[in-house]
């Protein structure tokens, strides 16, 4: 059903964030996507690289499950694109939804959201509040273009090795050195064809933590994925160091270009 073409139905994108991660490995405080960035809450710039691009019809947040009032205040207090009077541009719609105890979770809870107008969808980590629309722009083309899934994806900088585990910092057994002109880091907007994503999120079964990657479940139904090129302002905020990144890259577009 996901490969065939429908003429009839003209491609609507809606936009998922899961933001409801504690992002406990950037310090104490408040949940990661409520944390500021440039006096801005780093889910407000997710929201709006979302809401950038002109092919987002809607974006759904997964707030927090005890923070859902919370983060409608916050989307109510800032301007999105679209909203300037007479721009002739009426922007993207806007949902919240409240998340699960994991990721995948809370991209099912967005999943069950979304009204049935939606064909194809982005699932966006809030954690990657600086990818630019240029990137976004292009996951939604190679969709609308027939891949039932795309990733955005770039080189390594590190070589990798698979290790066995070991507890507290003792010595990790090397598994494996992998080649790492095969390897690629995948960033978000993940996009993927509506039914395509929702099928897998109900029959692809995830234990321990679930799913990081909503292109890894798509892959265990054996539908094929391909990556497009990702860009190095996408990266996930995780650890302190991320955040001061982040800020130089806000202070550079501000200076450059008035963002
Ligand atoms: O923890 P990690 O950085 O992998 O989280 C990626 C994204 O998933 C973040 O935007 C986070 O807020 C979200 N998340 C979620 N619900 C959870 C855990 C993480 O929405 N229970």
């Amino acid at each position: 059903m996901s490969d065939e073409p429908r003429p009839d139905h003209p491609p609507r994108t809606a936009a998922v964030i899961p933001a409801a991660g504690r992002g406990v490995r950037l310090g104490p405080g408040a949940p990661k996507a409520l944390r500021s960035l440039g006096g801005t809450p780093m889910l407000i710039h997710a929201v709006r690289a979302m809401a950038q691009s002109r092919a987002v019809s809607l974006v759904v947040v997964v707030a927090p499950p005890d923070g859902a009032t919370e983060v409608k205040n916050l989307l109510a207090e800032h301007a999105l694109p679209g909203d300037a009077p007479g721009s002739g541009w009426a922007g993207a719609d806007l949902l919240v939804v409240p998340g699960g105890d994991t990721r995948q979770e809370s991209v099912s809870r967005g999943l069950d959201a979304l009204p049935d107008w939606v064909t194809d969808v982005l699932v966006h980590d809030a954690a990657r509040p600086l990818v630019p629309v240029e990137t976004v722009d292009s996951v939604i083309e190679a969709v609308r273009d027939g891949a039932p899934a795309v990733v955005p994806a770039m080189p390594l900088a590190d070589t990798v090795k698979e290790v066995e585990p070991a507890p507290d910092g003792a010595p990790e057994p090397v598994v494996a050195t992998p080649e790492r002109s095969r390897l690629r880091a995948v960033q978000t907007p993940q996009g993927f064809d509506r039914d395509t994503l929702v099928r897998a999120h109900r029959e692809v079964r995830v234990g321990g933590e679930g799913a990081t990657d909503d292109a890894g479940m798509v892959e265990r139904l054996g539908v094929p994925v391909v990556l497009v090129p990702g860009h190095e302002e996408a990266f996930k905020v995780t650890r302190p160091l991320d955040l001061v990144l982040a800020e130089a890259v806000l202070a550079r577009r501000r200076a450059t270009d008035g963002y």
